[in-house]
């Protein structure tokens, strides 16, 4: 069986891991951005007051969550929308994609759909969506590319068939040669997935934010994990663990830019957007705890999150994509 379906049918099948491995599967098994609640939420609220007066405040202006896993995010934003209250919160739809279902306890004006619903306005936003998109490998055999075939039961793999024209192009633009006997993960459903999101939206901004690479820096020995119950496991695809490779983030964007005629992107790590979004992992002072100490451990539990963001090591080098669609904007502005 190809990777591509192997993967398919461990995450996403009737007895897939996306389907029993708990509730919400994400957070039962790891830890990412959008779990982190407040602080990142609140990045993203005030890109989309920006988004908002880029389009000259619609009624209603969509927050879209594509991947939306635990639905964290919306969560988040919808609680800080409500403090205080203002016309953002009367005009803003919110609404979560994921073939999960919808999780318990999401408050009720989310909406919760397994597709992304078409021709919104506003912000929409995939974050660690697309290093689960399941992706083939392909190994260099001789003078030929062919595509790695694996059993589901115990993950080895061996060589199959000679790969594809589309395959064989992606690699050919998108990683460095292969030397004899060396595997490559090919990127093209996330490609095609990510220029599917960004067409959904009719004007706004569209953001991804996930771990990747770029050409110059494609990993040798290939990225494909499996992850349970906060562990690192051995990826095999049969329905018992998560299954990520890292995206390559690049390829990803220069899809996303053609899906829209050709508009500018910012590729750039989320420590640099957090930054410019207003996240800081700066202690408050400590004569607040005199003044207000339950102000002072508040702000001292959201600098803790906000530096786990932005560590450069962990969440923080993770990239952020931010592509423009229909807005006449330099994309380096949005985040100023
Ligand atoms: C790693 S989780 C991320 C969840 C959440 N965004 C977060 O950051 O915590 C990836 C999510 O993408 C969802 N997903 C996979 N394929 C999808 C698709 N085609 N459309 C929407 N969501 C999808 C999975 O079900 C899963 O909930």
């Amino acid at each position: 069986m190809t990777w591509r379906d192997a993967i398919s049918t461990a995450l996403y099948g009737p007895e897939g891991f996306y389907v029993t491995g708990g509730t919400p599967v994400p957070a039962a098994h790891f830890s990412t951005s959008a779990q982190t609640g407040t602080p990142f939420a609140r990045a993203v609220l005030r890109l989309l007051r920006r988004v908002d007066r880029l389009l000259d405040h619609p009624d209603p202006v969509d927050l879209v969550d594509v991947g939306a896993g635990g639905g964290e995010l919306l969560d988040a934003v919808h609680r800080l929308l409500a403090d205080p209250p203002g016309t953002l919160a009367d005009r803003i739809r919110l609404t979560g994609v994921d073939p999960a279902p919808r999780p318990a306890g999401l408050p009720e004006p989310v909406a919760w759909r397994t597709a992304p619903p078409t021709g919104t306005t506003g912000l929409l936003v995939a974050t660690e969506w697309l290093d689960n998109v399941p992706l083939d490998l392909a190994v260099r055999d001789g003078d030929r590319l062919r595509c790695l075939l694996v059993d589901p039961a115990t993950g080895r793999q061996h060589p199959g068939r000679e790969l594809g024209a589309a395959d064989s192009a992606w690699l050919a633009r998108w990683w460095p040669p292969l030397p004899d006997g060396a595997q490559a993960e090919i990127g093209r459903p996330r490609d095609e997935a990510w220029a599917a999101a960004v067409r959904t939206l009719r004007r706004g901004v569209a953001v991804t934010v996930d771990y990747g690479h770029r050409y110059a820096d494609r990993p040798v020995t290939g990225t494909l994990t499996g992850f349970r119950a906060g562990r690192t496991v051995a990826p095999v695809p049969d329905g018992s663990c998560d299954l990520t490779a890292h995206v390559a983030i690049d390829a990803v964007a220069a899809a996303g830019s053609a899906a829209v005629g050709g508009a500018g992107h910012l590729l750039c790590r989320q420590r640099d957007a957090l930054h410019r979004l207003g996240v800081h992992g700066r202690r408050p002072p400590l004569a607040l705890a005199g003044t207000d100490p339950r102000g002072y451990l508040a702000a001292l539990a959201a600098a803790s999150t906000a530096a786990e963001l932005t560590d450069p090591d962990g969440l923080g080098g993770h990239w952020w994509l931010v592509q423009p669609v229909g807005l006449a904007v330099d994309a380096e502005s949005l985040l100023v």
